[in-house]
């Protein structure tokens, strides 16, 4: 048994390195009730995979652009206080550890495109390049090719790896003033890789059609929790050398499913599961536990105003009540809030990329059927030191042809 005043020790040292400061916290919130809302939204045909932190960091930077009863939703919604130099603060903290260039591959570009005809506050546009690092660029939207060619060459030159993910027709500039962009790409190797040779497959019938699963497999010690008031098993797949971020892989106990887990991760401080984790770890060691993950690829498209909306969001989505009025004369509401995720998870790593807005993609060969896997997930894949959820995803169909 180890000395009782070293988990004292410990625990200390979690809660001060993690600096569960009420900030960090909101947005993590904010972040698994995003999550929540948009899997419940969907309904349960496609397997949903989302960016909240990008969601979260896009309406932070226009937030103190609203005004009025935009502005007093708004500020609830995301518990603003009224201080904007205080929270332009504390964004740029949790940005500074959040993207953290070491070792893993992160980036997050942020880009703003407007209308030339848009009569913006001379100063809100500097305010988004200062505070939020957008890339600005003032474009003329009546003549829509022209616009979009200019955009796509805007954000080609900026985020190389997102040139098969942005399809923009000029259709997006025609009624529109402004259009917010967001790019997140995320590439890491897991700190314990799978050994390829492991890895088997699972193969799925259902009368004529069939599909299969590439099932990874690793016997391992990890951190890693049974947790009764989740009703779900937690473990976590740190990546890169130093395990600043990682992967939790959260599993519905027998007789639970998803929904049920994810509606009480709402009530469940994300920030007491990774110091439960920690914590375990420390007082009886990392255990050795088996993980089996597919090896999987996802592309999810969303439209989180729905989400968003039940969130309490409602001024914002609205033509005549939405009142930005601190970033334009003109009146402006927020038409779409849309968002494309494509994750790629083998043996070695992972790799996600993000669009917010997401743009339609070439059609691929649609599934005959789409079947429950016979062990559903929730993964999330988290910056631990601030409790971030860069992504958050469940896997829990299949397609058959
Ligand atoms: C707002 O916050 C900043 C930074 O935290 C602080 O320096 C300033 O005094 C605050 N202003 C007011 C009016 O409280
Ligand atoms: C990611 O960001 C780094 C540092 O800002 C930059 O040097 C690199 O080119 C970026 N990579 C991609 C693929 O955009
Ligand atoms: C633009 O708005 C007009 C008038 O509301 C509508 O008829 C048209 O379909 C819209 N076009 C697009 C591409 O949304
Ligand atoms: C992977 O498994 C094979 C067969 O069990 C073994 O020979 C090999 O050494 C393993 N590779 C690693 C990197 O552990
Ligand atoms: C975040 O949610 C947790 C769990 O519901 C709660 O304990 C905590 O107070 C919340 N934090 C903030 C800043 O609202």
């Amino acid at each position: 048994m180890r000395p009782f005043i070293f988990l004292i020790f410990i625990i200390f040292f979690i809660s001060a390195s993690f600096g569960d400061s009420g900030f960090d916290s909101m947005s993590t919130n904010f972040s698994v009730k995003l999550f929540y809302l948009t899997h419940t939204l969907q309904g349960s045909d496609l397997d949903v995979v989302i960016s909240p932190y990008t969601v979260w960091s896009l309406l932070m930077s226009m937030a103190y652009e609203s005004a009025g009863m935009t502005w007093e939703e708004v500020s609830k919604v995301f518990s603003l206080s009224e201080n904007r130099s205080e929270i332009v603060e504390e964004f740029r903290k949790l940005r500074t550890s959040v993207l953290v260039n070491e070792g893993t591959l992160i980036n997050s570009s942020n880009f703003l495109f407007y209308d030339e005809h848009l009569n913006v506050h001379s100063d809100s546009i500097r305010r988004l390049e200062n505070d939020f690092r957008f890339t600005a660029q003032r474009l003329n939207f009546e003549a829509p090719q022209l616009a979009a060619d200019s955009m796509l060459r805007t954000l080609h030159s900026h985020s190389a790896n997102i040139r098969n993910l942005i399809r923009i027709g000029a259709e997006d500039f025609v009624n529109s003033t402004m259009i917010m962009c967001n790019c997140l790409s995320f590439t890491a190797r897991w700190s314990k890789p799978f050994n390829v040779s492991d890895t088997s497959r699972d193969l799925y019938r259902d009368g004529n059609v069939k599909g299969g699963v590439n099932m990874m497999y690793m016997k391992a010690q990890l951190r890693s929790s049974n947790l009764e008031s989740l009703h779900a098993s937690v473990t976590e797949l740190p990546y890169g050398d130093d395990g600043r971020y990682s992967m939790l892989l959260v599993r519905p106990d027998s007789g639970h499913d998803v929904g049920g887990v994810l509606e009480r991760l709402r009530e469940v401080s994300l920030w007491d599961i990774l110091i439960n984790l920690r914590v375990g770890a420390v007082l009886f060691g990392e255990r050795e536990v088996e993980v089996k993950l597919p090896r999987f690829a996802i592309n999810s498209r969303v439209t989180l105003n729905s989400p968003l909306f039940n969130m309490g969001l409602s001024n914002v989505f609205d033509r005549s009540l939405a009142n930005f009025n601190k970033f334009a004369e003109d009146k402006m509401y927020i038409g779409d809030i849309t968002q494309r995720v494509t994750v790629d998870i083998t043996e070695s790593g992972t790799t996600v990329h993000s669009t917010t807005p997401a743009y339609a993609l070439q059609t691929t060969r649609t599934p005959a059927k789409r079947i429950p896997v016979k062990e559903p997930f929730i993964f999330l894949i988290m910056e631990t030191y601030s409790a971030t959820i860069l992504f958050g995803g469940i896997y829990s169909k299949i397609d058959l042809y």
